[in-house]
């Protein structure tokens, strides 16, 4: 499958997606979304990805929001189907079951910054910035902004970038809990596929079943959260990689998970 806004890399396992529009600072247009839906269901679905980068191309944006060139000429009826069709594909990115790590080397504005953050975490590098400016377009985030924002760094905090407009540096995007951490530019990717690595020697159901998890609470009161997570463990503990897995430990040999 080629795609004409991506690039797509497959590396031992891991796949390197790339937003691939660097004279508009991998600007989100329809083609990108459609695109990213596509390469969504693509990675979901095959065996032999195990773990998803998503970055931007060149060293200066990682996505610097959606394509206001495109966006400038919306209706109230085509800006919410815009909305929403971005906004089940940034979803379903969301719900995939291998880890998806954004790899942020650059600006991640507006719909830049609601992608990173529909990814199940972020790696920035020290040049990279943050922000949803779309107050300063006169209009509000399309694609989960006023939704994911306060959940990952707090109401407060989230109102105040909403609000402002404001961009924010990487250093700051680590300190209110918006990146799991910062690294020079030149290690990003090798961070990124280091830590994938890490978490991919682990049996692959329970890592899907810990993204899944953590993603089904968001809609529950704590009793029933508990509830579910109870009725999950259970599920897993009658798989073949359980029995694997605490064979493994007590036998003090390194498990070979078959992800059944
Ligand atoms: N949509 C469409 N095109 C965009 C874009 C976007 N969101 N962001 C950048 N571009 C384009 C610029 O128009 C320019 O194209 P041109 O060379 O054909 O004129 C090119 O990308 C480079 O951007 P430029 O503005 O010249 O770079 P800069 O270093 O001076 O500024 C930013 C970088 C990110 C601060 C600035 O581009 C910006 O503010 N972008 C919009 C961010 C935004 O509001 N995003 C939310 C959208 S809802």
């Amino acid at each position: 499958m080629t795609y004409s806004t991506l690039l797509f890399e497959p590396r031992d396992g891991l796949a390197l997606i790339t937003v691939n529009r660097p004279d508009k600072l991998n600007a989100l247009n329809d083609t990108v979304i459609t695109e990213l839906g596509a390469v969504t269901d693509r990675v979901t679905e095959d065996p032999a990805v195990r773990g998803i980068i998503l970055t931007g191309s060149g060293s200066k944006a990682f996505v610097a929001g959606a394509d206001i060139t495109e966006l400038a000429t919306a209706t109230t009826i085509s800006a919410q189907a815009l909305s929403r069709k971005g906004s089940q594909i940034f979803r379903q990115l969301e719900r995939c079951p291998k880890p998806i790590l954004a790899a942020v080397n650059g600006f991640a504005l507006g719909g830049g910054c609601e992608l990173a953050m529909a990814c199940h975490m972020r790696l920035a590098s020290d040049n990279a910035r943050f922000g949803q400016p779309e107050v300063k377009l006169g209009i509000t985030p399309g694609y989960g902004g006023t939704v994911r924002f306060p959940r990952l760094v707090g109401r407060g905090r989230a109102l105040e970038l909403l609000l402002t407009g404001a961009m924010i540096d990487a250093q700051e995007a680590y300190r209110i809990g918006l990146v799991n951490r910062v690294v020079p530019a030149e290690q990003l990717i090798p961070e990124c596929e280091k830590l994938l690595r890490a978490i991919l020697d682990n049996g692959p159901l329970a890592v899907a079943g810990c993204i899944r998890m953590v993603d089904e609470q968001e809609d529950l009161g704590l009793d029933e959260a508990l509830t579910l997570e109870s009725r999950r463990f259970g599920e897993l503990a009658g798989t073949a990689d359980f029995r694997e897995g605490t064979a493994a430990f007590i036998a003090k040999r390194k498990a070979a998970f078959t992800g059944h």
